[in-house]
């Protein structure tokens, strides 16, 4: 479950418990209410009642007006019974423009009071009756509940919407903070948040700027070392190959001059000596020849990408005469040692792979600026895939797609295979652009 329905919805929770514990209040006090103000006003009717009965009542004509002051009372009627109980005249309280529902009635109406009062006219005897009658005061109390209820109400959806502006407020800082993390992550560490709003955001703004900053200075150095060690090991390498070139080849150039002058002595055993020297020191020098070849520079990349680019094609198109190969580099800033390399052996895999499984007429390879990083393409139309070439590193023998596509992993970059059926298929690899300086 989220975080924000998980918030969102503790905080609806608590606003309906307080507007349940409300309404429940409201009712307990409306229920005391209205049996204060239901009984005191029958008291006081019995008691005025009582009062005028003292004087002297003459005629029946005298209890009917006090019969009729009941009328349109709000809590009390009042009836005159004659001896035979039959109601001779009775009020009516007010007329309800809006009863309560019959559930709240039973909650609220406080319990009955009724009172008979003898009348002893000598001609007339009869009786009048007071009777409470809460019906007026629960609509009363019923239509000030509702108000209270909707303006509860209000007040709760109010908070609500609130405290939910509020959260998705929040919660948009926090998801910047979630998108700068997977910007990090996925090894864009110039990425930087705005340190702005509440304090605690600037502050984890701040604290996140700074990190990614770290991280942007260790990545760069890391960059620089990896260079460095690349580039200490072919010098090494091109020491070691210049210094047996050197100091080994002329010697063993002697070696066969001598052994070539001794193989044709005219004595017989100096003759076949001479020759097996010469066999020995030609296997010696193709050994040397291996290894010298094995101690070369990683690549064809002395004279910069696009010169190395150049010579690929020339390469393949010499010997392919018959295909069309076109090719561009269009870089503002150089490469970093690693990615030049990158892009290069992508290159020529990418050609070697065209000429070889194809038929194409025409071979275009790509180096271009894009917004997320440097495209390399290469992209021939000989026909598609030959078979399914899903890169994978456990295919034994067809090593160069995966080749490949493991080279730009490690570099964080994507790469994609492209069949284009009927037409031909186009690598691609987009590399993050850790460059190092300008193209002179
Ligand atoms: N440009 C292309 N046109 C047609 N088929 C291709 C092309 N590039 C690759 N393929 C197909 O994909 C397969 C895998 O290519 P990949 O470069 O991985 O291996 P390979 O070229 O067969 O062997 P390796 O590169 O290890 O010498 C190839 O064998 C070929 O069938
Ligand atoms: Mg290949």
């Amino acid at each position: 479950m989220s975080l924000q329905i998980r918030v969102l919805g503790s905080i609806a929770l608590v606003l309906m418990l307080a507007l349940l514990a409300g309404s429940a209040w409201l009712l307990l006090h409306a229920r005391a209410s209205a049996r204060l103000e239901v009984h005191t006003a029958f008291r006081g009717a019995e008691e005025s009642v009582r009062d005028t009965m003292k004087g002297n009542v003459a005629h029946t004509v005298t209890l009917r007006e006090v019969v009729a002051s009941f009328e349109g009372q709000r809590h009390v009627r009042a009836a005159l019974i004659n001896e035979d109980g039959k109601v001779i005249v009775q009020s009516q309280i007010a007329q309800l423009r809006n009863p309560a529902p019959e559930w709240f009635a039973w909650l609220i109406t406080p319990p009955p009071l009724a009172v008979t009062i003898p009348i002893n006219l000598p001609q007339y005897p009869c009786v009048l009756q007071l009777v409470t009658d809460p019906r007026s005061e629960v609509a009363q109390i019923w239509s000030h509940a509702v108000t209270a209820f909707l303006a509860m109400l209000a007040f709760c959806a109010g908070a609500m919407a609130v405290v939910s502006l509020a959260f998705a407020h929040a919660l948009r800082r926090l998801k910047r903070l979630q998108a700068g993390m997977l910007d990090v992550a996925r090894g864009r560490y110039e990425t930087r948040l705005a340190a702005d709003g509440a304090p605690e955001f600037a502050e984890l703004a701040r604290g996140f700027n700074h990190m990614a900053g770290r991280l942007e200075q260790f990545s760069s150095r890391n960059q620089r070392l990896e260079d460095q060690i690349v580039q200490v090991q072919e010098e090494e390498r091109a020491g070691i190959a210049r210094d047996l070139h050197d100091e080994v080849g002329p010697y063993l150039f002697a070696l066969q001059v001598d052994a070539s002058a001794l193989a044709k002595s005219i004595d017989a055993e100096t003759r076949t000596r001479g020759s097996t020297i010469r066999e020995a020191v030609q296997h010696i020098q193709r050994q040397v020849k291996d290894i010298l070849r094995q101690l070369r520079p990683a690549s064809g990349l002395e004279f910069g990408l696009e010169a190395a680019v150049a010579d690929l094609v020339l390469f393949w198109s010499r010997r392919y005469p018959a295909i069309r190969f076109e090719h561009s580099v269009a870089l503002v800033l150089a490469l970093d040692r690693r990615s030049e390399d990158a892009a290069y052996r992508i290159v020529q895999e990418g050609l070697s792979n065209a000429v070889r499984h194809g038929a194409p007429g025409l071979i275009r390879a790509v180096l271009a600026e894009e917004q997320e990083g440097v495209l390399v393409s290469v992209e021939d139309d000989g026909g598609g895939l030959k078979q399914s070439a899903a890169p994978t590193e456990m295919s034994l023998g067809q090593m160069g797609l995966a080749g490949m596509a493991a080279r730009v992993r490690d570099l964080g970059g994507r790469f994609t295979v492209e069949d284009l059926p009927g037409q031909g298929v186009r690598i691609t690899a987009l590399l993050p652009r850790p460059r190092i300086r300008e193209v002179a």
